[in-house]
């Protein structure tokens, strides 16, 4: 299936080393029959849905265990994979997500963790928060004491896409329950206090280059950063080559840095109609950028290895095709290129 041409182009990683690490989003079939391109090119993984709250909660341990309060978290074999690739070979992981209003099931707000009953109180579902995160990384580190857990999503999409503020009641169930944000500064205080070290907090979020949207996703950092409690932004960057313009992107970008908060481009992709060339020069503009931070971004995650592996259902979105480099990938590798030559030639002058 090519992986070995593939390990014959220069490893994305080993390119941006100096200054970010190269992230992908696997399924977990992939690390066994792809594992070896993942490895040359990756210094970072998110799994595309095994650490959800579908695929970790346990209903029934939860009703067996939880006393109403205590929600059961256990990994299946997939999620498993995942993480023992990881810490087999050296791989950082992103953690992705505590607090969603997609993939998470209806049963862990219901009283008794049963999908047909009420919704429990606002105080029952802070237990169910605070244990749901501190039963996580509890089982990742007795699971997996060796794995560098960097960075986790503690809230995933709280946002609206237009800019008219939090997803609102009716299409989230933590709004739901709490009918405020309060969740989302809870999530992110006992994230703080459970995580092990090294693991850095980030709210992550879509369609952030929408100016108003961006607006609010910097508000409410900037109120999670006056707390303590959040260490950086995740930038998803669903992108096409018809939208959004690489200077409206930018712009949230920067408002985004403006924060001090570490900054990490979380699921990026870049769907066309057949223009090839101009979605290499986004990835190349977009990985530019990623230079010229001065260190505050931190990772560079794509979301999938190849187009055929993709979730978004056309458009060719990736670096590579049968894992195999697209124009893409090329434009990307030239980031840099001329600078390094330049500073070799003066250095022999
Ligand atoms: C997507 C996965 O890629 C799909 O496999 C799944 O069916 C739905 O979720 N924003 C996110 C990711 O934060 O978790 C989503 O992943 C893509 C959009």
């Amino acid at each position: 299936m090519g992986n070995s041409l593939c390990q014959q182009v220069p490893s994305l990683k080993d390119h941006f080393s100096r200054y970010f690490r190269v992230g992908t989003s696997v399924s977990s079939p992939e690390v066994g029959y792809a594992g070896d391109f993942i490895k040359h090119h990756f210094s970072s993984i998110t799994p595309e849905n095994e650490l959800k709250p579908d695929s970790i909660l346990n209903q029934g341990a939860s009703q067996q265990w939880g006393g109403n309060v205590n929600p059961q978290v256990s990994f299946g074999e997939g999620t498993r994979a995942i993480l023992r690739f990881c810490e087999q070979n050296g791989i950082a992981l992103r953690g992705h997500t505590f607090v969603w209003h997609s993939q998470t099931p209806e049963w862990f707000f219901k009283n008794n963790f049963d999908a047909n009953q009420g919704y429990v109180s606002k105080d029952i579902m802070n237990l169910r928060l605070e244990n749901f995160i501190k039963n996580t990384f509890a089982l990742i580190k007795s699971e997996f004491p060796n794995l560098n857990l960097y960075a986790y999503d503690v809230c995933n999409e709280v946002f609206l896409n237009d800019g008219g503020g939090y997803r609102p009641k009716g299409q989230s169930r933590w709004m739901d329950v709490y009918g405020d944000d309060s969740f989302i500064f809870n999530g992110f205080r006992y994230a703080r206090q459970y995580a092990p070290q090294g693991c850095k907090l980030f709210l992550n979020d879509y369609n952030e280059y929408i100016p108003a949207k961006t607006n609010n996703i910097v508000d409410l950092a900037n109120r999670l950063k006056q707390q303590g409690i959040i260490d950086g932004i995740g930038l998803q960057s669903h992108l096409s080559t018809d939208y959004p313009d690489i200077q409206t992107y930018m712009t949230a970008f920067n408002k985004f840095r403006g924060t001090g908060l570490m900054i990490m481009i979380t699921e990026l992709d870049i769907t066309t109609n057949g223009d090839f060339s101009k979605q290499a020069q986004m990835f190349k503009d977009i990985f530019q950028a990623g230079t010229q931070t001065s260190g505050q971004l931190h990772s560079l995650t794509v979301w999938g290895t190849t187009d055929e592996r993709s979730w978004r259902s056309s458009g060719h979105p990736l670096l590579f095709s049968n894992y195999q480099p697209k124009e893409a990938y090329f434009q990307v590798m030239t980031v840099g290129v001329k600078e390094e030559e330049k500073e070799e030639t003066n250095l022999r002058h």
